[in-house]
């Protein structure tokens, strides 16, 4: 889960940072969008490493749920008998959803990479100019997409906090005082995640970016 995991993250922080190019402007991103089709080259033909790293990214999402899906398996068959009454408040809110907070930002890829990749749910859905397409997705008059991306870029803000946490138990951290580094550094991390892609929509939504 943890090494997974990390791809994923690392994969997040880069389009979050390639994200906020859409505030130097349509050159600066349309430019952008297209250098990341030749990343590479000349060595690697067009679009190869893109095809490489959505191959590395659907190993590891693949990977990433499988090895959630052996954990739980294992840890039903650890305690066969369900506990007869289970209290409520159990580890904190991100703990207690990572399962459906991972469900949901699946479904949410699944939609983004149909607005924002192919084009097929964007109103303009033009390849070829990725800042027309994130402006026109986010315009006023499109509040629920707004609302869409804000609710899953939060669902992927609440799962990172808890991943990430339990991402630096596993690789080796055990003290009670690098537990507390380590609950810090998640928030810290998720927060700026989650403002940093939070920016765009509602830049577009006040008219920040047009
Ligand atoms: C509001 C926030 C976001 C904006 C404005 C945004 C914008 C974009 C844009 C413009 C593209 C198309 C790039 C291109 O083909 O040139 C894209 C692709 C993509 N985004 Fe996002 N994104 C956001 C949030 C996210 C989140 C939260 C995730 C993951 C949980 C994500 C995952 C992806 C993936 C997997 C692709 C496909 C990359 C590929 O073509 O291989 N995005 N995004």
């Amino acid at each position: 889960m943890a090494v997974t995991g990390l791809l994923l993250v690392a994969f997040l922080f880069a389009h979050m940072a390639g994200n906020l190019k859409i505030f130097v402007g349509a050159e600066s991103f349309d430019h952008y969008a297209h250098w990341l089709r030749r990343i590479g080259s000349p060595l690697l033909p067009e679009t190869w490493y893109l095809w490489i790293q959505r191959t590395v990214l659907t190993v590891a999402l693949i990977g990433h749920v499988a090895a959630a899906t052996i954990l739980t398996r294992r840890a039903r068959q650890a305690r066969p008998v369900r506990y007869a009454h289970r209290p409520k408040v159990q580890g904190s809110y991100a703990a207690r959803t990572m399962r459906w907070g991972g469900v949901i930002v699946l479904l949410f890829v699944i939609y983004h990479i149909l607005d924002l990749t192919t084009g097929t749910l964007n109103p303009i859905g033009d390849k070829a100019h990725p800042y027309a397409n994130v402006v026109a997705d986010f315009a006023p008059g499109r509040w629920y997409v707004t609302l869409v991306y804000t609710l899953a870029v939060l669902a992927v803000g609440f799962h990172l906090r808890h991943g990430l946490f339990s991402a630096v138990r596993t690789l080796g951290q055990q003290t009670p005082r690098g537990e507390q580094r380590a609950k810090a550094v998640s928030l810290a991390l998720s927060i700026s995640l989650v403002a940093g892609y939070l920016s765009v929509p509602f830049a577009v939504l006040t008219g920040l970016v047009r």
